[in-house]
């Protein structure tokens, strides 16, 4: 994708130990070009005798030493020394690459979801220090690196990239951790690039890794990489069901309460049907996030009612319990053979540059004469979908509903669409 925008380098500063051949891969990368939006602002040593000082100085990148021998026991206090000088240099990413050292709360806290860490093992197999000569000495057939977030836990944060290294006839454990240091030297800029572009997004243990621009393309085809979407609708629910119902595809999926961009501020839903209110909000959302957006509107339509409430579902009166209980009022004197209705939901999905793709999905049933079920929202306790013995969609369960309902066919038929588009 070429023509998205680079974000302006962020601030960083890499924390070595000793000889810093992955500083210097991350230098080389920089002045070859290819790390856009990082900018190296310092590195910092706990070891003044470290030689990737030297290295960072030829680059032109100033260097500190802050010896932790200076600090006696004192770890943390080490520690807010580092994080006075990373605080006076504005730094926002942290890498760790070759730091020896164990962190306390005060880094790690201070970094939290901005600092990462280069390991010579596939972790969680042999953390801690040498992990080439454990991985050799333990005998695996394959080894290799892994680039993570730093948490407390020391090696345990959710990992961003991994490459493997084959053991073979012959190694020992220098020729070992020779091997595993190439892949290092390409796994760090990679992660560091998809950092600093904005480009990871952590869940719990995983590591989203959002489509965008790369300077990385080939190592990157190894890589998981997710299209971002947004459901445009403050109702967790929805967006949990919409996320179930989509559930297998290459999607990083967003709330409107989970993006960090502004939102359009109140969208007006006055269109005349269900596909015309679902568009404006689908438009709003995507033009103020640049994301792909999909967005729905639903309703019920009564053959009684004349087919109110209709696009006036969510309108229809102030509360859920409120709407079931003047729909039930209003039907009170009609027969169960004329009490038929539909669920209907119509889905736009609107792309950056103006891609437009809609679908429409209809459940067929009757209104109850009284709610039923504690599961689903809305009208679900009222509605009592045709093939399914008088139960409510609202007792039918998550997976009965996700697959039968108007909103489950809905987005069933966009799943092509979503399926292109996300495909590489
Ligand atoms: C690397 O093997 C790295 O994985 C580990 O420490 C070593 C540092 O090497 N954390 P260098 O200083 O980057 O050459």
């Amino acid at each position: 994708m070429p023509d998205e925008p680079v974000p302006p380098p962020r601030r960083t500063a890499v924390l070595i130990s000793g000889r810093g051949t992955n500083l210097e891969s991350l230098l080389n990368e920089k002045r070859a070009g290819k790390l856009p939006a990082t900018e190296f602002i310092l590195v910092l040593s706990n070891n003044p005798g470290a030689k990737g000082l030297d290295i960072a100085r030829e680059h032109g990148v100033p260097a500190i030493a802050i010896d932790h021998r200076g600090f006696r026991k004192d770890r943390e206090g080490h520690e807010r020394a580092i994080l006075s000088v990373l605080q006076d240099h504005d730094v926002e990413f942290v890498v760790l690459a070759g730091y020896m050292r164990v962190l306390t709360p005060v880094l790690v806290g201070a970094y939290e979801g901005r600092m990462l860490n280069i390991h010579p093992s596939l972790l969680p197999a042999f953390p801690g220090v040498r992990g080439q000569e454990q991985a050799w000495e333990y005998g695996v057939r394959v080894s290799g690196c892994t680039v993570h977030f730093v948490t407390e836990e020391m090696d345990g944060g959710p990992v961003i990239v991994q490459r493997t290294v084959p053991v073979l006839a012959g190694d020992d454990p220098d020729r070992l951790a020779a091997r595993i240091l190439r892949e290092e030297h390409k796994a760090l800029p990679l992660a560091l690039d998809l950092l600093t572009r904005g480009r990871l997004r952590i869940r719990g243990r995983h590591v989203e890794i959002l489509r965008g621009n790369s300077s990385y393309p080939l190592l990157e085809r190894e890589l998981p990489v997710s299209l971002p979407l947004l459901i445009a609708t403050g109702n967790a629910h929805k967006a949990e069901e919409i996320g179930a119902m989509l559930a297998g595809l290459p999607l990083s999926i967003y709330t409107t309460e989970q993006i960090d961009t502004p939102g359009p501020g109140e969208v007006r839903e006055d269109a005349p049907d269900y596909e015309g209110n679902a568009r404006l909000k689908a438009i709003a959302w995507q033009e103020a996030t640049g994301k792909w957006t999909l967005a729905d509107d639903s309703g019920l339509e009564v053959d009684a009612l004349d087919g109110r409430p209709g696009v006036q579902s969510s309108r229809y009166a102030a509360t859920t319990e409120e709407r079931n209980r003047k729909l039930l009022g209003e039907l009170r004197d009609v027969p169960e053979e004329k009490r038929t209705a539909r669920f209907v939901c119509s889905v736009v999905l609107r792309g950056p540059r103006g891609e437009e793709h809609t679908a429409r999905g209809v459940l067929e049933g009757r209104i109850a004469f009284e709610p039923s079920g504690d599961g689903g929202f809305g009208y679900d306790p009222v509605f009592l979908p045709d093939g399914y013995g008088g139960e409510s969609l609202a007792s039918l369960g998550p997976e009965i509903k996700n697959r039968i309902s108007h909103r489950a066919r809905a987005i069933e038929a966009t799943r092509p669409a979503l399926e292109r588009i996300s495909a590489w």
